[in-house]
């Protein structure tokens, strides 16, 4: 597994503790949340190099938690040493977005480090490798990367939206006050931006004891709530995390990053679906190509977009919305490296 780390940047760099996500995120891989408690892994952790010195100090606190399930730590500052051989890329490493900034504006500085690393994934990483983007904009970068990257199967490059499934049903798991073991079948439709479309209109509600199925909306009874309320939370909620905590959010996005990838490699349990961001096919007239977030189930290490679900009039005009800030996104992104250039 490479673990990509740092944050860098806009002109200096600077390093915190492997990156807020990173320092998360170990401990989690190494204790099997991410692919079960029978697999052993091998960690590399890339970083710059002002943090090489820190990265030694998470490399020695590894060691000392005597993970069983850790069977080496490669922490390195070279990056094709980093990439040689690995199944599994985390690409958690970014510009990170403060206080005030748009997602926009980190664009230019992410979109030229995703297609530096995209040339050291393609050149060293197992040809099958799995990848998922967490640094934003994740669809963006995500995209950048499969474009530099030829040589890696398209459906292998994915960007992290299930930090916003989680949240759409955490929301919904509050105002019905069930838990949220019980909520599923959520959808993030999109960017993982302020323009992504939680819905909760195909969201079913699980009775603990009987197994019962009921529809959230039903129980929710409350549909204004759900256009508008749900709608600004869920979308809004990684700005309110940078707000309060002057820093983004580290500990649901590891927690999502382990979500993603079991469920990807491991399958989605029966009769559940999960928000992934894909290489689109068309499926819901979203324009083949883009990194859009669906509703998925995997299997066998594959997903494939649930299809077949009824879509209303307020969610065509949501999900279209989402998929033009996409399109958007890209021409910038390209624009912005012929710049590099
Ligand atoms: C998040 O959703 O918490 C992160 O992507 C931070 C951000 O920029 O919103």
């Amino acid at each position: 597994i490479l673990l990509i780390s740092s944050n860098v940047c806009y002109n200096h760099i600077y390093f915190d503790i492997i990156g807020q996500i990173g320092y998360a995120l170990v401990p989690m891989i190494a204790r099997g949340l991410m692919l079960g408690p029978d697999q052993p892994v091998i960690l590399h952790m890339l970083d710059i190099e002002p943090a090489a010195e820190a990265l030694e100090a998470v490399k020695m606190e590894l060691a000392d938690s005597a993970f069983s399930l850790l069977k080496g730590v490669l922490a390195t500052t070279d990056v094709v040493e980093a990439c040689n051989g690995v199944d599994i890329a985390l690409m958690v490493g970014g510009f990170p977005r403060k206080d005030g900034m748009e997602r926009k504006d980190v664009m230019k500085k992410n979109v030229a480090i995703y297609k530096a690393q995209a040339s050291a994934l393609e050149q060293h990483a197992a040809a099958n490798c799995k990848v998922v983007v967490v640094a934003n904009p994740a669809n963006t970068n995500a995209l950048i990367l499969r474009e530099f990257a030829p040589s890696i199967p398209p459906k292998n490059i994915t960007c992290l939206t299930r930090l916003d499934h989680n949240r759409a049903l955490g929301q919904i798991s509050e105002k019905l006050n069930v838990p949220v073991s019980s909520v599923k079948n959520v959808i993030v439709w999109g960017n993982h931006s302020s323009t992504q479309y939680p819905d909760a209109n195909h969201a079913i509600i699980v009775d603990p004891g009987s197994g019962r199925e009921r529809s959230a909306r039903e129980m929710v009874a409350d549909d204004n709530w759900l256009k508008t309320e749900f709608q600004t939370i869920v979308r809004q909620r990684g700005a309110a995390i940078i707000k309060a905590r002057k820093l983004s959010s580290a500990l649901s996005a590891a927690s999502a990053v382990c979500d993603h990838m079991r469920d990807w490699i491991l399958g989605t349990p029966k009769g559940t679906w999960v928000s992934m961001g894909v290489c689109s096919d068309g499926s819901y007239g979203i324009e083949p190509g883009l990194l859009y977030s669906f509703p998925v189930t995997c299997r066998k290490g594959q997903w494939s977009i649930v299809q077949g679900l009824n879509i209303d009039e307020f969610s065509r005009a949501r999900m279209d919305a989402t998929a033009k800030e996409l399109a958007e996104e890209k021409l910038m992104a390209y624009s912005c490296l012929q710049v590099e250039k």
